[in-house]
């Protein structure tokens, strides 16, 4: 750790920089969740318009004898890992399902979020007395280039909720061919795809009507005040939510209401911001078929099997790693 205050800004402040002096300007998505960015989604989770959360949710509890034939059908003992594992209330059902079932299997929620891994743990403990767990803490291909070696057993890695909807489609084949690199050749991988549906369907999940979306988007800004001593005054920028159907993707923007400056002191800068200028805050990627497929063979995986909910509004799809000899 450094201390002087004079070296380059690292982390979440070189990043605000970063954001906020590019034309046009852009925030990262991925620090939208501390503590009041965290409770937020919660609330998104609950919202009638949310329906990737219950979508997933209806796979996991209606599917649940499939899924395990589909991960354990030797009945041999396995490792289940789960990559940004939130409160855990989708993987719950499959745990249950599991211990019911006297599955041999061990369960490790890992997150770089240390509050939230020991909230799951303390959760599933209490819940599942006889779960085998093993949380861990920290950066997921550190973490997961350590367990490959350390068990023989299978692993079956989660990456739920369409988590990989916050990257654009070059991040999230690096990713995915990252994931691949720490696997071995029985492991699998299931991750969670909100599908292309009504784009009408799509853009109110983004633009709720109680306005939660729009509050845990302007708690970025409230972040960068509270953290990075900023002055956004948050009645000065509004949430804007769009869906393309030509790119299948939704994206969140907060407009600036009129000409203002902002001062970020632990950047020791000031930002001018237009009447109406945007900041790009988030892209929400929806799939077909078709491009789930091309992932999965981009990134050296085959599509095992995918587990739709009654609406087909979302896709669980299984992945086993292609051995290239
Ligand atoms: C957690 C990334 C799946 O993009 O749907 C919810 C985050 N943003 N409402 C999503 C989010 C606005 C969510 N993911």
């Amino acid at each position: 750790m450094q201390s002087s205050s004079q070296i380059q800004p690292s982390g979440f402040a070189a990043d605000v920089l970063k954001g906020l002096s590019a034309e046009p300007k852009f925030l990262s998505s991925k620090y939208f969740y501390d503590d009041e960015g965290s409770r937020l989604f919660q609330e998104i989770m609950k919202l009638p318009e949310y329906y990737l959360t219950r979508a997933e949710f209806e796979i996991f509890a209606e599917q649940t004898p499939k899924i395990l034939e589909a991960f354990n059908a030797e009945n041999s003992p396995f490792d289940l890992i789960e990559l940004g594992a939130g409160d855990g209330t989708k993987t719950a059902v499959l745990i249950d399902y599991f211990l019911q079932r006297a599955t041999n299997f061990t369960y490790s929620p890992i997150d770089i979020s240390q509050e939230a891994v020991d909230a799951l743990s303390e959760k599933f403990n209490a819940e599942f007395p006889h779960l085998l767990m093993k949380p861990k803490t920290g950066d997921y291909f550190r973490i997961l280039e350590t367990l490959k070696t350390e068990s023989q057993r299978r692993k079956i890695l989660l990456f739920l909720g369409s988590n990989i909807g916050n990257f654009n489609q070059e991040q999230a084949e690096e990713f995915f061919r990252n994931l691949r690199t720490v696997m071995n050749e029985n492991d699998l991988l299931l991750v969670g795809f909100d599908l292309q549906k009504d784009p009408r369907v799509i853009l109110l999940a983004y633009d709720d009507s109680q306005g939660v979306t729009a509050a845990f988007n302007l708690n970025l800004l409230a972040r960068i005040n509270r953290e990075l001593g900023a002055n956004f005054n948050l009645e000065n920028f509004s949430h804007y939510a769009t869906y393309r159907p030509t790119e299948c993707a939704a994206r969140s923007f907060l407009i600036s209401r009129k000409t203002q400056t902002v001062r970020v002191e632990a950047l020791n800068q000031s930002f001018d911001f237009k009447a109406w200028e945007p900041i790009f805050m988030e892209i929400s990627q929806k799939y077909s078929l078709e491009m789930i497929n091309e992932f999965a063979e981009a990134s050296g995986f085959q599509v095992v099997q995918n587990f739709f909910d009654s609406r087909q509004y979302y896709a669980d799809s299984l992945w086993k790693p292609v051995t290239t000899r």
